[in-house]
């Protein structure tokens, strides 16, 4: 029977299932510190899309027997000329064809649709890091893709929080910071704030160093924050907000999240910080991300571990991540291929 690929939606659970499988085998084998591969996440990325993006899945099978997955996210709204892949093979059947096989068969799909470009991702270790396998960047090599962009993940141990430390940065920041005060929230963002947190999420792309990615900042406005928080509800994320309001304009001008999923409720992410670059050098990203830890710690009482990733050349960042204690433990690489 050799190797077959079929597409799947959201109307064949028994796929989608199959798919998940795939994926939490591959997450136990190759990244054994993240939490428990998300049910619920997995199963809204297909039935609820994010806004302004079109998925397409695959199923691989070997012999009959599922074996790997492709999901090709067709950005609608901005980057028409890009694509995302995310290509899973189960840890049992690697090496016999079957990444290769979705490779061709999301390349032709690509080309189908018009796409110049795809973007993928792997994990490796970092000198003198964990182990991790060199399967991904083998794999994105010998498909043709150039390494656009290096990643760090760094994990905080919350635990081994220095909470005098973190009073003194956060005193310092705050120093810095006058003519700003922090708000919070949980959850869909208040409509006060919705139009400067769209645009802030927008400018993200266009702010965070990229390297040779080529990708065009994306175009957000409220209704597509909206969009996004009902997709952020399907996939069961809470999630906690810390912003600076610029007093003299009433405008947000810094913002970070940081969200948990229903899988595990002692582990995190960091996702995005941003500020306005014209309100830069007031340490609003420290006093944010400072808030913003206590704010989540305070409802998460079970919460541990929190991981995040930053551009390696992105130095400003990483020194804040490293002052509240996050370490490196692996590197990831973002793969682009000219089709
Ligand atoms: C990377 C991955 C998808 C490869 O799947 P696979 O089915 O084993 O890949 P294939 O058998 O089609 O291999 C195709 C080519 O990739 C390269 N390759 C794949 N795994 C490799 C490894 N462990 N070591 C060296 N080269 C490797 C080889 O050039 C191979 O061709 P060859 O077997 O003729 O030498 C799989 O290991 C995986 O799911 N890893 C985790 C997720 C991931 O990193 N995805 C890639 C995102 S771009």
């Amino acid at each position: 029977m050799g190797i077959t690929i079929a597409p799947f939606d959201a109307a064949d659970p028994a796929a989608i299932d199959a798919a998940y499988r795939i994926g939490a085998a591959a997450e136990r084998a190759d990244l054994p510190d993240f939490p428990p591969f998300c049910r619920q996440r997995f199963t809204a990325s297909v039935r609820h899309p994010m806004p302004g993006t079109v998925r397409l899945w695959a199923l691989a099978r070997l012999d009959g027997v599922p074996a790997g997955y492709l999901a090709l996210d067709l950005p609608q709204l901005d980057n028409t000329d890009n694509a995302d892949a995310e290509l899973v093979v189960h840890p049992a059947y690697r090496r016999r064809g079957v990444g290769r096989a979705l490779h061709e068969h999301g390349l032709r799909l690509l080309r189908e649709h018009g796409r110049k470009r795809v973007i993928g991702v792997t994990v490796s270790a970092l000198p003198g890091g964990v182990a991790r396998p060199q399967a991904g960047d083998a794999f994105a090599a010998a498909t043709g893709a150039r390494p656009a962009l290096a990643e760090v993940r760094r994990r905080l141990d919350t635990g081994r929080l220095d909470q005098a430390a973190l009073d003194r940065l956060a005193a310092d920041a705050r120093a810095h910071a006058t003519g700003y005060r922090v708000v919070r929230w949980r959850g869909d963002t208040p409509e006060e704030y919705a139009a400067d947190v769209a645009y802030l999420d927008g400018r993200l792309m266009a702010d965070a160093p990229l390297g040779d990615l080529e990708w065009e900042p994306e175009r957000i406005d409220v209704e597509r924050l909206r969009a996004t928080e009902r997709a952020l509800d399907a996939r069961g994320r809470r999630r906690y907000h810390q912003a600076a309001v610029h007093e003299a304009s009433g405008q947000v001008v810094a913002w970070t999240l940081i969200d948990l999923g229903p899988s595990a409720d002692w582990h995190a992410w960091q996702q995005i910080t941003i500020v306005d670059p014209a309100h830069r050098g007031h340490r609003l990203g420290l006093l944010v991300k400072i808030e913003n830890l206590r704010y989540a710690l305070a409802h998460e009482p079970a919460l541990r571990t929190i991981d995040t990733w930053n551009a390696a050349e992105n130095g400003h960042m990483i020194a804040i991540n490293e002052q509240l204690g996050f370490r490196p433990v692996d590197a990831w690489t973002d793969w682009q291929l000219t089709i």
